[in-house]
């Protein structure tokens, strides 16, 4: 279950840093279960991963459990009202001690009702003293790390990772400066999809807007194509553009005042975004589920709970239109990928960094090679 080092010289062998003189990841990194699991370790459990907006874990033991590839963890505010995140297994005999969403005093297992503080500390074993030798303070949950970063909450799997405010560079200001009220939306819709493709595919997909004009008719109404920009940076690709034009045929933009289609990648596998209407702010994860299966959450933050009837019309947007263009080229491309007559591809790149260039994609692939020669070497 690994990627060897001969793996990573073949890839190198095609990878320049220079996107023009590139060739793109060999296609049975997107096709073989290994990959996957390599993966895991190299990649998921070492990077940022978003758990929920701030709103959810703003009130003293409130708490939140869910799965990073494979890893039951659960986040929380304890009652100091620090924010913790452990594993969510029992130290008695493993079994999972959160489910779902909720507040609580105590986190009790379900199993034979070891009980621990939000802080972690073990604090009630039924007959604790027919175990010998037995000291509570040994048998603290597992903690992980945990970060509010523009109001959203991250968890790091790495006890050894810096901090995501260090890593994201200049990633905080944009947002906030596109978004200065996303501390005060709230959750207002949520919507999933199972593509047939690996999740490198539609992260490849969502990194460049040279097929918006092939693919995209209604999103080049809405956005202004010719003032589409892409710019990396570390471990993050701003993908801007004015949009809201009012003849668009994408959706009425008749009252908004967020003119600006302000869209980030976040490594490895989210983005976030800010598209023309009142104020909103979404998160999309897209989240390995095999190794040519991959499972989108798209979460819409609002000025309201309910959606209005503008926001609709956006929602169904994306989702009956941009959505269904985009996860039938990421499930072609797969198909393709499966082949014979594709091994590795090209980037098209321009030196203006437009939308009509490929260099997000191949920022992509340099970091994934980065996460690749680490976990090897
Ligand atoms: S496994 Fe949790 S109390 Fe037994
Ligand atoms: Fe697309």
């Amino acid at each position: 279950m690994s990627v060897t080092l001969r793996d990573i010289e073949e890839i190198k062998s095609g990878f320049d840093p220079v996107a023009a003189r590139s060739f793109s990841l060999p296609s049975r990194f997107y096709i073989e279960p290994d990959s996957l699991e390599f993966e895991k370790r190299a990649i998921f459990h070492r990077s940022w991963q978003f758990v929920c907006h701030g709103e959810k874990l703003k009130d003293p033991g409130s708490y939140i459990a869910f799965d990073v590839q494979g890893q039951a963890i659960v986040a929380l505010r304890d009652g100091e009202g620090a924010l913790r995140a452990f594993y969510n297994v029992c130290r008695h005999r493993a079994h999972e001690l959160l489910s779902g969403e909720g507040r609580t005093k105590l986190i009790t297992c379900p199993y034979h009702a070891w009980a621990y503080t939000l802080d972690g500390r073990l604090h009630a074993v039924r007959n604790e003293e027919r175990i010998e030798k037995f000291d509570k303070a040994d048998f603290c949950l597992m903690p992980v790390k945990i970060e509010a970063f523009c109001d959203l909450i991250f968890i790091n799997l790495d006890p050894d990772a810096t901090s995501l405010k260090e890593q994201a560079g200049g990633l905080g200001g944009e947002v906030l400066s596109y978004a200065p009220d996303i501390a005060n939306l709230t959750h207002a819709h949520r919507m999933t999809y199972t593509i047939k493709a690996n999740w490198k595919a539609v992260v490849d997909n969502f990194l460049e807007c040279y097929h918006c004009p092939v693919a995209h008719r209604d999103f080049c109404s809405l956005v202004e194509m010719d003032t589409y920009k892409v710019t990396t940076h570390g471990i993050y690709s701003s993908h801007m553009a004015k949009a809201g034009r009012a003849d668009n045929s994408a959706y009425d933009v008749a009252d908004a005042t967020v003119q600006d289609h302000a869209v980030w990648w976040l490594w490895p596998n989210m983005s976030l975004m800010r598209y023309p209407g009142a104020g909103n702010f979404m998160v999309w994860q897209f989240i390995p589920a095999g190794p040519e299966e991959t499972y989108e959450i798209f979460d819409f933050f609002f000025e309201k709970p309910e959606p209005s009837a503008a926001e609709m019309e956006a929602i169904r947007y994306i989702d009956e239109v941009l959505q269904q263009e985009d996860i039938g080229l990421c499930e072609s491309v797969q198909r393709g990928m499966r082949t014979p007559a594709f091994e590795r591809g090209r980037f098209m790149a321009d030196p203006g960094g437009s939308g009509m260039s490929e260099h997000g994609v191949h920022h992509f692939h340099g970091l994934l090679l980065d996460a690749y020669e680490r976990m090897a070497g």
